[in-house]
C-alpha cells in the first residue's frame, strides 16, 4: 500500500492553514477535509494553486473517500472541532455532537488502516484546577453541566479517553496534543477569540472590552511556533500514545494584554470591564491562570515557544516584525 499525502481535518481552519502551508512548503502531499463551519478557503488562498493540495469541502463525518484518505495517508492530524468560548456556550449540542462524533469516526478509521494521528484537544481539559502550572499527568478539574462552558472540555477530554482507548484495544498510534491559546495571522474574533477582538478594537479606536476584572492571566502562543511542534511531534515516534502540551509559558494579564495591544498599535482606545455575565451568561465561570508546563515538549523535540509577546501581537495585526 502506498501512503502518499498527509490528512488534515481542519485544514482551512485557523491553526489548520498554517500547518498545511509549512507541509506543503516541506514538500508533502496534503489533503485537507474542512466544511467551512469556522474554517474559510480563504485561509488557504496563497496555496490554492498548489497541485500537491486537495481540498475536500465536506463534515469528516460524511466524506464519501474518508477510509482511503486515511489508509493512504502516511500521517493525520485532526483538527476538525467546534472550537472557541462564545460558540460553544451559544451551540452546547452542536460543540458536543461535533467534538464526539467526528473524532471517533477518524479514531477508527486510522485503527483500521494503522495511520499514525495527531489528536488538538485542549488546556480546557484542565479545568478550575488552581495549579500554577499544569503538567500532563495532572488530575483535572471539570465543572457541572449545567454550565455549558465546561461541554467545549468534556468533549475533547472523553476524545482523549477514546484515543487511549483505541491505542490500547486496537494499537492505534496516536499523540494527544493540549493546545493552550494560540494565535496569529487568519484568526477570527467572531467567536470570542481574545487577540483579534482586541486588534480590531483598537484597529478602529474603539473601547477594548476586557471581560471580568482583566486580572486574569492567559499565556499566548503564536501559531508558527504551535506549527513547528506539531510538526515535530509528528516525526516522533516516541510522541505516540503520549500527551503533550504545548503553548508558551509568559504569563500576561487580559487588562495587560489590552493595554500592549493599544500601545502596539498606536491606538486611542479606551479600556472597557464588562462583567462576565454580560460577555457570556449568567454564571459563566472563567479560570484565573492558564500556564502550560512545557517541560515534556521540550525534552522530547528540543523545542518550545518563545516568541514574545510583543511580536506575537505584531505577527497578530500584520505589523512589521523582527523575524518577518
Ligand atoms: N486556537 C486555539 O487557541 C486552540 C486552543 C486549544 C485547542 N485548539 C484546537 O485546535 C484545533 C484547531 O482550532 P483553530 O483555532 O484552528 O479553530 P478553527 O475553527 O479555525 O478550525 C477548526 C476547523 O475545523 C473545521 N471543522 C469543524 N468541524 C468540522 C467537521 N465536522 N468536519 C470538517 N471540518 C470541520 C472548521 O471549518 C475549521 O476550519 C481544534 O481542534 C481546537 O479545538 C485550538
Amino acid at each position: 500500500m502506498s501512503r502518499h499525502h498527509i490528512l488534515v481535518t481542519g485544514g482551512a481552519g485557523f491553526i489548520g492553514s498554517h500547518l498545511v502551508d509549512r507541509l506543503l512548503h516541506e514538500g508533502h502531499r496534503v489533503v485537507v477535509i474542512d466544511n467551512g463551519s469556522t474554517g474559510s478557503l480563504e485561509n488557504l488562498a496563497g496555496v490554492r494553486d498548489d497541485p500537491r493540495l486537495e481540498v475536500i469541502h465536506t463534515r469528516v463525518s460524511q466524506c464519501p473517500r474518508l477510509d482511503t484518505l486515511v489508509r493512504e495517508a502516511s500521517f493525520v492530524f485532526h483538527l476538525a472541532a467546534a472550537v472557541g468560548v462564545e460558540l460553544v456556550v451559544q451551540s452546547p449540542v452542536g460543540t458536543i455532537h461535533n467534538n464526539l462524533a467526528e473524532s471517533e469516526v477518524i479514531l477508527r478509521a486510522a485503527a483500521e488502516a494503522r495511520t499514525p494521528v495527531l489528536f488538538t484537544s485542549t488546556s480546557e481539559v484542565y479545568g478550575k484546577s488552581q495549579r500554577e502550572v499544569f503538567t500532563e499527568n495532572d488530575d483535572l478539574i471539570i465543572g457541572p453541566p449545567h454550565l455549558g462552558r465546561w461541554s467545549y472540555a468534556c468533549s475533547k477530554l472523553m476524545d482523549e479517553f477514546l484515543a487511549m482507548a483505541y491505542a490500547k484495544e486496537h494499537g492505534l498510534e496516536v499523540t494527544i496534543v493540549r493546545l493552550f491559546n494560540t494565535v496569529g495571522p487568519r484568526q477570527t474574533g467572531r467567536y470570542g477569540m481574545v487577540l483579534p477582538r482586541f486588534i480590531e478594537a483598537a484597529r478602529s479606536h474603539r473601547p477594548v472590552r476586557v471581560y471580568g476584572s482583566g486580572q486574569q492571566t492567559r499565556c499566548f502562543c503564536l501559531v508558527h511556533d504551535t506549527v513547528e511542534a506539531l510538526v515535530r511531534l509528528m516525526r516522533l515516534p516516541a510522541a505516540r500514545g503520549e500527551v503533550f502540551n504545548v503553548g508558551n509559558d509568559e504569563e500576561v494579564s487580559i487588562h495587560h494584554l489590552a493595554e500592549r495591544v493599544i500601545l502596539e498599535l498606536q491606538s486611542s482606545s479606551s479600556i472597557e470591564l464588562v462583567p462576565y455575565e454580560k460577555a457570556y451568561v449568567p454564571g459563566f465561570e472563567d479560570m484565573l491562570r492558564r500556564r502550560p508546563s512545557v517541560a515534556k515538549l521540550e525534552r522530547a523535540t528540543g523545542f518550545r515557544p518563545r516568541t514574545t509577546l510583543s511580536e506575537i501581537i505584531r505577527w497578530t495585526a500584520g505589523l512589521p516584525t523582527a523575524k518577518a
